[in-house]
């Protein structure tokens, strides 16, 4: 006989793992099901593992400029085998609170693949097999990274963020091929610890999204810093050669190539969505892998639900939480509002971080709005002279008034130290659907680099203290 739950969540990840525990906060009775480890991308092989080895590469960028301050330390050198350790303490302390959470609220795990059939049942094959079933089920199967033709990824000379995140040695040439989120966070944490980097994008821009201002600030900081920045190219293969590989990429009849020791592809991540079953379920899935749902988040299936890097929204961790939220509130008959894509924080943690919400100047135009913009530098601002790291900007982007005044707040954008902390007013602005006279009377503490926010959205009222 089936085993009866209020909820039954298959993919303990971000999305997933949000949804149990918000369900089991309403009251719910939850059975999550995880064929891997609890966490998902994030806590095992993304946000977690990248950002703390990012942290690695900040701490030895800051120890090799700390004779500048008087701080005489010598020429460091970094032993990414104990940086590794150190990631997965983290990593280890987190999925320990993350388990001991889910026991602690009564949500039942299952250690298995979950398969949806019909009749809304749930077969888990694995280490704990059972038939489970619940009036309502919540897909949260997340994503893979995406390859592509000729760049087999063997784990050594091919990689993606999957293997990188676990490299025990810094390679002497690195091609990353994709100028993505990913792409530009591991281009910045190679360079920093001492790789030679060939970035490789096939669009315009890099950091494909983000405002034009910021994606060109960002990749003049890597020119700056020596990381050999193509954009426009495509990739034709690579010709490997012992230990080493030859990328070749180029507009066609104008090739160039790059022999370099390691290749990451970080081209995107590919949706999961055959990985639940669905066999004789009305859930659709597309020809790009994604569940197809509504705006509240809805499949074909009366009472299931799919949610995170499934769906096609930004495959953030946070909007999987905050996805993972929404759909219980939904099936609880709360009537919540749904998550608006356009609006969600993005941080990026390259050097410079990147932060955002909000419309882009650009898009801001193409969906009709008459815009003002004003942008400020962390050239002039304090406290980024103080910590030593002024590359970056803020921009605002407002909605321009008939009277030719700026109004209402559509979007923020910075790119500089730390912004990625910074970006909380920025984002409640834009949500609360604030306007420029409302946030410029706010006042910002002294000396900050949130004063340059400040700074930009005074300027936009018509009249600013410095620029
Ligand atoms: P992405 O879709 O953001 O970027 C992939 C990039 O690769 C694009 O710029 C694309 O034009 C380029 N590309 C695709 N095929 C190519 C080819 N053959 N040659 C050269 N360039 C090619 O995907 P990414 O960076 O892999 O990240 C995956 C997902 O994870 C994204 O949705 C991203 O937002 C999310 N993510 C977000 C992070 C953050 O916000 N800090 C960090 C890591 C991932």
């Amino acid at each position: 006989m089936a085993i009866a739950h209020d909820l039954v969540v298959i993919g303990g990840g971000p999305a997933g793992y949000a949804a149990a525990l918000f369900a089991s906060a309403s009251g719910l009775d939850v059975g999550l099901v995880e064929e891997s480890k609890l966490g998902g991308t994030c806590l095992h092989v993304g946000c977690i593992p990248a950002k703390e080895l990012l942290e690695t590469a900040s701490v030895l960028r800051t120890v090799r400029h700390a004779s500048e301050f008087g701080v005489m330390a010598g020429d460091p050198v970094v032993d990414l085998v104990i940086s590794q350790e150190r990631k997965q303490k983290v990593v280890d302390g987190l999925f320990k609170g993350l388990n001991g959470l889910l026991a602690s609220r009564e949500v039942t795990l299952y250690a298995g693949t979950g398969r949806l059939g019909v009749d809304h049942t749930v077969t888990v094959d694995g280490a704990d097999p059972a038939v489970l079933q619940a009036p309502h089920i919540v897909l949260a199967t997340g994503s893979s990274p995406r390859t592509i033709p000729g760049f087999d990824i063997d784990g050594t000379l091919v990689v993606t963020s999957d293997e990188l995140l676990s490299i025990t040695e810094v390679p002497e040439r690195v091609a990353v091929i994709g100028g993505g989120a990913i792409g530009c966070e591991f281009a910045s944490m190679l360079c920093d610890l001492g790789s030679s980097v060939t970035l490789l994008e096939a669009l315009p821009e890099i950091l494909p999204g983000c405002d034009a201002d910021a994606a060109k600030a960002v990749r003049r900081a890597f020119k700056k810093r020596r990381i050999d920045v193509h954009v426009g190219v495509q990739v034709h293969g690579h010709d490997p050669d012992g230990p080493a590989t030859t990328v070749r990429f180029g507009p066609e009849g104008d090739a160039g190539a790059v022999e370099v020791d390691l290749v990451v592809v970080s081209v995107g991540r590919r949706p999961r969505g055959d990985a639940a079953g669905l066999v004789g379920t009305r859930v659709e899935v597309d020809d790009r892998g994604f569940v197809v749902v509504d705006d509240r988040l809805r499949t074909g299936e009366p009472g299931v639900y799919a949610v995170g890097d499934v769906v096609a929204t930004p495959q953030l961790a946070h909007v999987g939480f905050a996805e993972g939220m929404f759909v219980v509130r939904d099936l609880l008959g709360e009537h919540p509002t749904p998550v608006d894509p356009a609006t969600v924080p993005w941080c990026i943690y390259s050097h410079p971080e990147v932060a955002f919400a909000g419309l882009t100047e650009a898009a801001a135009r193409e969906v009709g709005h008459d815009v003002v913009v004003s942008s400020h530098r962390f050239m002039g601002n304090g406290r980024a002279m103080i910590v030593g790291d002024t590359d970056g900007l803020v921009k605002v982007v407002a909605e321009k008034e008939p009277d030719g005044r700026a109004g209402r707040i559509l979007g923020v954008h910075l790119v500089g130290p730390w912004v990625t902390e910074q970006l909380g007013q920025g984002y409640m602005a834009v949500n609360w659907e604030a306007t420029v006279d409302e946030v410029a009377a706010f006042i910002q503490p002294h000396p900050t680099l949130s004063e340059l926010f400040g700074e930009t959205v005074l300027s936009l009222t018509g009249r600013s203290l410095h620029g």
